[in-house]
């Protein structure tokens, strides 16, 4: 598919995403670590119930994440989490990712949203991607009732707290075999304030999960911060697809 197939397809797929403050969601968001500790206030703001799964929910930075997330949210194991979510999000290490989707029972119906990096670090300090299948149809493999929407692995923890830091628009990359999946997770990151491109079903994951490594070494090994922008191409000519 050409670029401009791509970004056509991606601006219907915006028209038809979830309107802002749709549906209220149980979102249940695994791991807590860094990047629950971002999301959960900001779904919990847009109104959606949020439970942080943790193997241990009642030690006193867990606590102190439900108090920041305010509303009704709450924490629980993360086989309780998951089970009382539409949506599951995965927010744990990569090299752990297949162990705790294991652990988290029956994911058949809902959307397991995939922020996950998988990548080693080199012996000259650049990072790679492992010789693995993606991250994403890994989970996909192990869940094949439920709809994984790959998002969210392409930018930073600033951005992830606001989406204006960069001063542009940002845009999110998505992957996932369910079209209705895509355009819920769809109205969720833009309700968020991203925006998103669909990048095609989920064995085109290792795409946007380099993306990740694109972003991470031109940071650590050229020292500048870059976030993803797509910029749709006004007019185009007609191209043969190389
Ligand atoms: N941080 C970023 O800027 C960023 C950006 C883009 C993508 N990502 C991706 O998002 C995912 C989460 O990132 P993060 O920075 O939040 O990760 P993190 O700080 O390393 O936290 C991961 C959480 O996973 C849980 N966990 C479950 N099983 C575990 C195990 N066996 N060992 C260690 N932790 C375990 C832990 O929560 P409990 O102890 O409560 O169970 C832990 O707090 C990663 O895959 C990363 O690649 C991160």
């Amino acid at each position: 598919m050409s670029i401009r197939q791509l970004l056509a397809l991606s601006f219907l797929f915006l028209a038809f995403a979830v309107p802002l403050g749709g549906h209220a969601e149980t979102i249940a968001l695994i791991g807590t670590g860094d990047v629950s500790a971002a999301f959960g206030p900001r779904y919990a703001a847009l109104g959606h119930r949020v439970i942080y799964g943790s193997r241990s929910p009642d030690r006193d930075v867990v606590k102190a994440m439900v108090e920041a997330a305010g509303g009704d949210a709450s924490a629980a194991l993360p086989h309780e989490a998951a089970a009382q979510a539409d949506i599951v999000m995965l927010n744990v290490p990569w090299e752990v990712a297949e162990d705790v989707i294991k652990g988290l029972g029956d994911l058949s119906g809902k959307i397991i949203i995939d922020p996950v990096n998988p990548r080693v670090i080199a012996d000259d300090g650049y990072r790679d991607y492992p010789g693995t299948a993606s991250n994403a149809e890994r989970i996909q493999n192990l869940a094949p009732g439920a709809f994984v929407v790959k998002a969210f692995n392409t930018i930073s923890m600033d951005t992830m707290l606001d989406p204006h830091v960069n001063g542009h628009p940002v845009t999110i990359p998505l992957v996932g075999n369910d079209a209705t999946a895509k355009r819920k997770v769809a109205g969720l990151v833009e309700a968020l304030g991203y925006e998103v491109v669909d990048v095609g079903p989920v064995r085109f994951a290792h795409i946007v999960e380099g993306l990740y490594l694109l972003r991470s070494n031109t940071r650590d090994r050229n020292g500048v911060h870059y976030e993803y922008h797509f910029r749709l191409r006004e007019t185009a000519t007609p191209q043969t697809v190389r």
